[in-house]
C-alpha cells in the first residue's frame, strides 16, 4: 500500500480530519465513554493504523497512568508524530503495512494487549484482508481484552436515495465555503498523483460484526453516525 496521502497531510491531520469526516469525533468520544465504564483500566494497548496517536489519546484519560501503547502505521509521519504525541507512554513504534507479514508479526502477539484500538484505519482493504487483520487482533487480545474498531462503513441507500452521502456532501461543502476546511489541506488531498490514491472500500456494518464474531469476540451493536461506525467487542474470558 501507497502511505504518500497520509505522510502529506500530516501537519494538518488533527485539525482537518474531523472535518472532513462526519462522525469521527463523536465516534472518538464514544471511544472513551466505553473505556471509561470498564472495570479495568487498560495497561496494555495496542492502535493499529494509529496516524497521530489520535484515538489513543482519546481514550487516554481512562486508561491506567503505568498504562503503555504500541503503535503502528505505514506512514512514517504519522508514526512519528504519534511517538511524539504519546512520549513517554509508547511501548512500541512500528512503521509498516499491519497487513504484510513483516510487520504483523511484530505487532500482532498473542493475548498481549487488554485494549485494541483501530480507528478509521481498515476502509482501504477489501473484505478479506480486513478479515485476516481482525482475526490477528483477536488473537492478539487478552482474555477479557476489549477491541474498539472505528470505521467508515457502506451507507445505506433507500430506494437508490443516497441520503449519507448527500448529508455528507452538504457538511463537509460548509466547512469548505466557511473557510475552515483550508485550501492548503483540500489541494493536498485533491491533488494526489493517481497511483498514490488509496481505493475507498468501506464494508456493510453487519459484515464488520459478523467478521468480530467468527474471530471468536462478543460483539456489541454498532454506534453509527452518518457512515461511521463504532464496533465493541470483548474476547471472552
Ligand atoms: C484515517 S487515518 C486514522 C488515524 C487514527 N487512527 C485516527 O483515528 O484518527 C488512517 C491511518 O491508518 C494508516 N493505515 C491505513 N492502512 C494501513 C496499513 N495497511 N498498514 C499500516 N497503516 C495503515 C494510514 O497510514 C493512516 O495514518
Amino acid at each position: 500500500m501507497h502511505f504518500a496521502r497520509y505522510d502529506r497531510i500530516v501537519a494538518h491531520y488533527p485539525s482537518m480530519w474531523p472535518l472532513l469526516v462526519p462522525g469521527y469525533e463523536p465516534i472518538l468520544n464514544a471511544m472513551l465513554d466505553v473505556v471509561e465504564v470498564r472495570d479495568n483500566k487498560p495497561r496494555s494497548i495496542l492502535d493499529v493504523g494509529c496516524g497521530p496517536g489520535s484515538a489513543t489519546i482519546a481514550v487516554a484519560p481512562a486508561c491506567h497512568s503505568e498504562g503503555r501503547v504500541t503503535v503502528v502505521d505505514g506512514s512514517p509521519r504519522m508514526a512519528a508524530a504519534a511517538a511524539e504525541m504519546l512520549d513517554g507512554y509508547i511501548r512500541d513504534t512500528f512503521v509498516g503495512d499491519f497487513t504484510e507479514a513483516g510487520t504483523a508479526d511484530c505487532v500482532f502477539r498473542d493475548a498481549t494487549y487488554d485494549l485494541i484500538l483501530c480507528s478509521f484505519a481498515l476502509h482501504h482493504l477489501d473484505d478479506g484482508t480486513k478479515r485476516r487483520t481482525i482475526d490477528a487482533m483477536g488473537s492478539s487480545l487478552q482474555p477479557g481484552g476489549l477491541l474498539l474498531l472505528a470505521d467508515e462503513v457502506v451507507s445505506d441507500r433507500p430506494a437508490g436515495w443516497e441520503v449519507v452521502e448527500r448529508i455528507r456532501g452538504r457538511i463537509i461543502q460548509k466547512h469548505l465555503d466557511a473557510g475552515d476546511i483550508t485550501e492548503e489541506f483540500w489541494h493536498l488531498e485533491t491533488s494526489l498523483e493517481p497511483e498514490a490514491q488509496l481505493p475507498f472500500l468501506p464494508t456493510r456494518i453487519d459484515d464488520m460484526v459478523s467478521f468480530l464474531a467468527r474471530a471468536g469476540l462478543a460483539v456489541s451493536c454498532p454506534v453509527s453516525i452518518l457512515g461511521s461506525a463504532l464496533l465493541v467487542a470483548l474476547k471472552p474470558k
